[in-house]
């Protein structure tokens, strides 16, 4: 019987690389080789993005993003996670093994919070979780967003996925959910939960970085190229990333800008291209604006093809709700029979 691979992006909006690499890339090579189930996060968009107008479109556009890309429906189930509603129920029961401290630590949690709480970057755990709890502040983190871990265990867990392909910042959530796992099935004595790992296909979990110089590249952070933009949006966005003024003298290790456009070219280009720049960086001949413009092409040749392709798929509504029909269907049908199994497993049977 083949490994299960399941894998989810958030419904907050376009594709960008960071997905791109990080996920949907690796979706479409494991889709052969896997029992493979990929979906759409509506749900876990609510924990930061709880706009009904925008939603639903969001769900429709991440589909046709991942049908462009080349997910086969054939091949995989595509789902939309609230179209399973089992995956609510288990969310419930599972939360009733999960410590309010565990899912307090987790960093994309904290990270999160301080934002929606507007506060420094530089604040204690404390100082964060005095806030959330403190009863001065009209502001409030939601409790969605403290239990995002258990409803992305849920999601993995419910289809008993072995593999799930993420990008590096996704790391934290899959060690919980083997946490997760491993408690529940030595708390009842069984053996249902698989614990999954990631997967990359031998190499480390990629985290794609942003054109401002720092941190990593995400929808929040105002740094993206997206699989949808066009050819003249994408060079622009390109020739203006942050570099630095040029290596002051020979053998200087990269800086960080510098070594985010270069991980961007490892992503796109041809590996002698990345030498060439990395080499002219080492002697100083490095000329930033050809780099880029080298760097703005090999992306194109990567997404202008998808784009065309989201642009024909995303008005085709009959095709899209085929797809969404019979994905959940599928998925439906799994998550059934686990959450039939669970409930036994915990009591909740029916005595009548
Ligand atoms: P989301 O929408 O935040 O991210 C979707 C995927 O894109 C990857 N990613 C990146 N990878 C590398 N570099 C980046 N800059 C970058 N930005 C985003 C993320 O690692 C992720 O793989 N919690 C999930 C959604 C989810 C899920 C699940 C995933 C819900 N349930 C169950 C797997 C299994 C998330 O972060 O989505």
């Amino acid at each position: 019987m083949k490994e299960v691979v399941l894998s989810g992006i958030r419904a907050t909006g376009n594709l960008h690389l960071g997905n791109y690499f990080g996920a949907l890339s690796k979706f479409v090579r494991m889709q052969d080789d896997y029992d493979s189930l990929f979906f759409i996060a509506d749900l876990h968009a609510l924990t930061t993005h709880p706009d009904p107008k925008t939603l639903h479109g969001n769900v429709k556009n991440i589909m046709a993003e991942y049908l462009a890309a080349g997910i086969d429906p054939e091949r995989a189930t595509i789902f939309v996670q609230s179209d399973v509603p089992e995956v609510s129920e288990l969310y419930l029961l599972m939360n009733m093994h999960v410590g309010i401290g565990e899912l307090m630590r987790t960093a994309s949690f904290k990270d999160k919070a301080r934002k929606q709480l507007g506060i420094r970057n530089d604040a204690t755990e404390g100082d964060i979780e005095q806030e959330i709890i403190g009863t001065n502040s009209n502001k409030r983190v939601n409790a969605g967003l403290l239990t995002y871990p258990t409803l992305m265990a849920v999601d993995i867990l419910i289809q008993k996925a072995n593999k799930v392909p993420v990008g590096k910042d996704q790391e934290q959530h899959l060690e919980l959910t083997r946490r997760f796992a491993r408690r529940f099935n030595s708390f009842y004595g069984v053996e249902l939960f698989p614990e999954p790992e990631n997967f990359n296909f031998g190499d480390h979990a990629v985290k794609v970085p942003g054109l401002d110089g720092s941190g990593k590249m995400g929808k929040s952070e105002g740094n993206c190229i997206y699989l949808i933009d066009d050819e003249k949006t994408l060079r622009k966005k390109v020739m203006r990333a942050v570099t630095d003024e040029g290596p002051k003298e020979p053998g200087l290790p990269l800086s960080q800008p510098v070594e985010n456009l270069i991980t961007l070219m490892e992503l796109t280009s041809a590996p002698e291209v990345v030498q060439h720049y990395r080499d002219a960086y080492a002697d100083c001949s490095i000329r930033y604006g050809d780099m880029k413009k080298q760097l703005a092409e090999d992306i194109l040749k990567i997404t202008l093809p998808i784009r065309e392709r989201i642009l024909d798929i995303r008005n085709d509504d009959e095709y899209l709700a085929r797809v969404a029909r019979m994905g959940a269907e599928k998925a439906r049908e799994r998550a059934a029979a686990t959450l039939a199994q669970v409930r036994e497993i915990m009591g909740i049977t029916k005595f009548y």
